[in-house]
């Protein structure tokens, strides 16, 4: 059935793409971005232009004041919000701190309170693997321990899902949290390895390799977690956490090697010890995501660095 659906962060990588995935199924979607310049403005202005042709309404809004959109949510009637706007990055973290208790905790704790005095829409937001932290045990349950988070960015994600839990049993809020495995594809964040060493092995410029390159990830394709967060519509649960992934991890270097085929050229390393706050490995355990959301990745790193490199060629080339 077609829905009013409303997306925080909707110029942001994940909420574009989503926001776009939405639409083609017949629901009305609009949302809000403040724009902000985590990296540059213009991939936001040019992701919001591509939406409004698609006759997505995209407000420039900060989440901090969400409660000011009352009117626009009332008109609407809003069945459904995904809650994606956040301060990303785990690096960034180490030198911006504020950023994300800013954007992750009050804006969190607005968008929670905005749910409850409007009591009308589900929520679905999202978390991130990086709450697994350094833990051990491979593959990522959603029933492992996540007390650990080892960046300032992991906490504030660890933090959403305990807040959410208290609002669902205090105000029977409708949350679903979905743990992604770093995402990528065409139009991705330039912030993230795959975007950044692109565009150094296209320039001739180094790349600083963090632990030999010996670092795994469990790479998961943006159309696959879109696939996820568009079956959540149907998921009639109180309160959930799911992992979205690809289960199946890579290394760092495999990442290069690939990136090195399909744009034709060799990347110059420069190896770097462990960062902090960086975890060594991620590996989504899926079964929860395949039982509840029949979720099913299906586009490997090769076919999607295929796709990602095709778009940037295209774009800045
Ligand atoms: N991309 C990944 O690999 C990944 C992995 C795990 C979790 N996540 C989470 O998924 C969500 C989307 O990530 P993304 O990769 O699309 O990031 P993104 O930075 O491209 O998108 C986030 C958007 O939110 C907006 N935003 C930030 N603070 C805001 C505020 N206070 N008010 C309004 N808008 C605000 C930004 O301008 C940006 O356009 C984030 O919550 C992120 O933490 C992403």
């Amino acid at each position: 059935m077609s829905q009013n659906i409303f997306i925080t962060g909707i110029a942001g990588f994940i909420g574009f793409h989503l926001a776009k995935a939405l639409v083609k199924q017949g629901h009305r979607v609009l949302g809000c971005d403040n724009f902000n310049e985590y990296y540059p403005t213009e991939l936001k202005s040019s992701r919001a232009k591509i939406l409004k042709t698609l006759g997505v309404t995209v407000i420039n809004h900060d989440i901090r004041n969400i409660s000011g959109l009352k009117k626009t949510f009332q008109k609407r009637s809003i069945d459904t919000m995904y809650h994606l706007a956040a301060q990303p990055g785990v690096r960034y973290s180490l030198k911006y701190p504020k950023a994300y208790m800013i954007n992750n905790i009050d804006g969190f704790f607005e968008v929670l309170e905005f749910a409850r005095q409007m009591q009308s829409f589900k929520l679905i937001y999202a978390s991130s693997s990086s709450v697994y932290g350094q833990n051990k045990k491979i593959p990522f349950s959603e029933s492992d321990p996540v007390d650990h988070p080892v960046s300032l960015y992991a906490a504030t994600k660890k933090t959403n899902e305990l807040l959410a839990y208290s609002y669902h049993h205090l105000y029977n809020i409708s949350a679903i949290g979905l743990r992604f495995f770093t995402v990528y594809g065409p139009f991705g964040r330039p912030d993230m390895a795959y975007y950044s060493f692109t565009k150094a092995i296209l320039e001739g410029k180094e790349i600083e390799v963090f632990n030999n390159g010996k670092m795994s990830r469990d790479f998961t394709y943006i159309d696959d977690i879109v696939d996820g967060l568009v079956a959540c519509l149907d998921l009639d649960v109180g309160y959930e956490i799911i992992n979205l992934g690809n289960n199946k991890p890579e290394k760092l270097s495999h990442l290069i090697e690939l990136l090195e085929k399909h744009l034709g050229k060799k990347a110059s390393l420069v190896m770097k010890p462990m960062q902090k706050g960086d975890v060594y490995e991620t590996y989504a355990d899926i079964s929860k995501a395949k039982k509840l959301l029949n979720f099913e990745p299906k586009i490997s790193l090769d076919q999607g660095l295929k796709r990602f490199t095709t778009w940037y060629l295209e774009n800045y080339s």
